[in-house]
């Protein structure tokens, strides 16, 4: 029977080991989150790395075991690839190039030729595992090189490739010294799915400046095949949020919260820390809002979760420094015995945990610097039950082009930031209901799942289509 194999970098499960004992705990990120409700449901199956250097071999079986059970197959890297492609190339190079952070970027022929080694390594391990009818579905900016390994060594495979991060403009993307290799690579895909037009845009405008192909229509002809590029903004499993948020349990942890709190306005920010979400300007924004509106010191508290990510790569050890810094700072200068402003956490925390503090939120600050799509915003509206509270998210996340009934703001403008919040902390209740209820019937529809058929469903098209074009 044909399967879907999903292949990512990362796996949905992370590999936990205590006491030699081994377990396993969900990923974050959107991409693990997103997929991970779907791909169990039927015969699919997901190859990506466990999350840990694991050297041992028989440790390595029982981790294939494991993990085979859950229809999951891992791919184990080294210490040195775990450097130098997943630290390196891709959130090194790629990482801040796509997010036009290109300042940040490390141009080293070192890394490149460990992020061609590993993708390699993934194909051997995909062409292992896939059958002649079986459907490829690669993910993401760590494996970009995937789908052309995939297609040489299977060329009447049925390829999808779906980036779950911004696609910057040609004057961005052409300062990688492998952008023709990196295009190249993604050209063996059937389908390349991005979450907005505007990517989908500048990706075909790279393919054509960089490589030299045209496009109508957003196919793409190369001398030996045509594919496809489309734009399909990713949802979420809305009913698992929704049905979370309705827990009688999650109400339990919300009341407690909110006790604990001592806060008569909550407003709630979400993300892995990351230069490319705006943290630092979030929190300069609230301290200015602290001192323009000083009627709100002590009734409105910032419940900040900032969940650890990529800790060994410099840039994001620096904001570590700096978010940490600038949280003492605000917090020393307005606390009060009995109220923080801000109450900053740096963990991860599971779902039921999450959800009430969704519920309990009045406001979802999501104020990307620059995002694919960013789901945790599209969370806090399904967790909404009473559809009460206000969500204000930055222009440059991908969400922002479906979620109009937000208050919208650019992240660099701190001042706006300041009357967005004052808006969103004023706003009438009645108008609050309106404006929630338009994003959750948008959300509940574009949920996952008709995300994935969306995509599918066009892979399959196209693959109809080449047969015509052939
Ligand atoms: N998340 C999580 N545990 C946490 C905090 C966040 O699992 O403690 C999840 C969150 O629910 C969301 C994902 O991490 O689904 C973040 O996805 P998003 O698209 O917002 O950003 P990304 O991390 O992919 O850049
Ligand atoms: C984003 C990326 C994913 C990545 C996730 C977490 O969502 O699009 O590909 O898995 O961040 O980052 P990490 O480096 O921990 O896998």
């Amino acid at each position: 029977m044909a399967k879907l194999i999903i292949v990512s970098n990362r796996l949905p499960v992370k590999l936990q080991e205590k006491d030699g004992q081994l377990s396993y705990q969900a990923s974050e990120g959107g991409l693990a989150t997103g997929l991970g409700s779907f791909y169990k449901k039927e015969n699919n199956l997901w190859i990506g790395w466990p999350g840990q250097v694991v050297s041992e071999e028989d440790k390595q079986e029982r981790i294939i075991d494991d993990l085979n059970k859950e229809n999951m197959h891992p791919v184990f890297l080294t210490e040195t690839e775990i450097k130098e492609f997943y630290e390196g190339f891709s959130n090194e190079t790629l990482w801040p190039t796509f997010h036009y952070f290109s300042q940040y970027a490390v141009y080293s022929q070192q890394l490149w030729e460990t992020y061609v080694k590993v993708n390699q390594k993934y194909c051997d391990e995909v062409v292992k595992q896939a059958g002649p009818e079986d459907t490829i579905w690669v993910h993401d900016y760590q494996l970009l090189l995937l789908p052309s390994m995939l297609r040489e060594k299977l060329p009447d495979s049925t390829i999808g490739f779906f980036q779950h991060i911004p696609f910057p403009s040609y004057e961005v993307f052409r300062l990688l010294p492998w952008r023709k290799e990196l295009l190249e690579g993604m050209l063996g895909s059937d389908l390349v799915g991005f979450h907005t037009y505007d990517d989908m845009r500048h990706f075909l405008s790279s393919v054509n400046r960089i490589v030299g192909y045209g496009s109508t229509h957003g196919w793409i002809n190369t001398p030996t095949r045509s594919l496809l590029v489309d734009s399909f903004p990713m949802g979420i499993d809305y009913d698992k949020y929704a049905g979370t948020a309705a827990l009688e349990e999650v109400k339990r942890r919300e009341n407690v919260y909110r006790g604990n709190l001592n806060a008569e306005k909550v407003i709630l920010s979400i993300d892995r820390l990351d230069y490319s979400k705006g943290i630092a300007q979030r929190l300069e924004a609230f301290e200015k809002f602290l001192e323009k509106y000083p009627e709100f010191q002590q009734k409105v508290t910032l419940l900040m979760l900032v969940v650890p990510s990529r800790d060994a790569v410099e840039k994001y050890k620096e904001l570590k420094e700096e978010v940490d810094e600038l949280v003492g700072r605000i917090n020393g200068k307005y606390s009060r015995i009995s109220w923080n402003p801000i109450q900053y956490f740096y963990r991860s925390y599971p779902l039921e945990t999450l959800s009430a503090f969704y519920r309990m939120a009045d406001v979802g600050l999501v104020t990307p610097m620059r995002d694919g799509m960013n789901l945790v915003c599209k969370e806090f509206v399904a967790s909404k039950l009473d559809q009460k509270g206000v969500l204000i998210l930055s222009e440059m996340a991908g969400a922002s082009k479906e979620l109009s009934d937000a208050i919208l703001i650019n992240p660099n403008d701190i001042n706006q930031m300041v009357e967005a919040l004052h808006q969103a902390l004023t706003m009438p209740e009645e108008e609050q209901i309106t404006h929630m209820r338009n994003m959750q019937t948008s959300l509940q529809r574009y949920n996952i799942h008709h995300w994935v058929s969306m995509f599918m469903d066009r892979l399959s098209y196209v693959k109809i289509k080449q047969l015509s074009l052939a």
